[in-house]
């Protein structure tokens, strides 16, 4: 039998970008992660917020940008290694994404981490139909 919840086919994880799902924490909060293709076939399960300005997602519903196995913040460039999480270019150089833990079994991703519980795949309700830009807010410099 496998483990956790299941949320989605692997078959609906991009190789060459993200699904948004929602998760909900132990407080009752929404909270976006994105799904994405790791080595040996896994998946990693990464908070969509970038550490650089935290009202930035990287996934508005489209999927984000995955290039040379990096999660691309498409603000100001940032990248982060699609297995880690590690930042190791741009603005917020050093960080690492928080992670939910997910797992691959029988051709689908479950969640296996006991500090959540699925919601849907998709965006959290404090997002839905609201505009899905990058760039929510005027901002001055890095
Ligand atoms: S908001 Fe992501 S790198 Fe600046």
């Amino acid at each position: 039998m496998a483990p956790g919840t299941r949320l989605v086919d692997l078959d609906d994880v991009p190789p060459d970008s993200t699904l948004l799902v929602t998760l909900r924490n132990a407080a009752g909060e929404e909270v976006e992660f994105v799904l994405v293709r790791v080595g040996g076939g896994e998946v990693a399960a990464w908070r969509n917020v970038c550490p650089h300005w935290t009202d930035v997602r990287f996934d508005t519903g489209d999927g984000a940008t995955i290039r040379d196995d990096d999660l691309v913040c498409g603000k100001h460039g940032a990248t982060f290694d699609r297995d880690s999480g590690y930042c190791d270019f741009g603005p917020p150089e050093g960080a690492t994404l928080d992670e939910a833990a997910v797992a691959v079994a029988d051709g689908a991703v479950h969640l296996v981490d006991g500090d959540y519980d699925f919601v849907r795949v998709g965006e959290s309700e404090a997002h839905a139909g609201r505009d899905r830009s990058t760039n929510p807010g005027e901002r001055l410099g890095f």
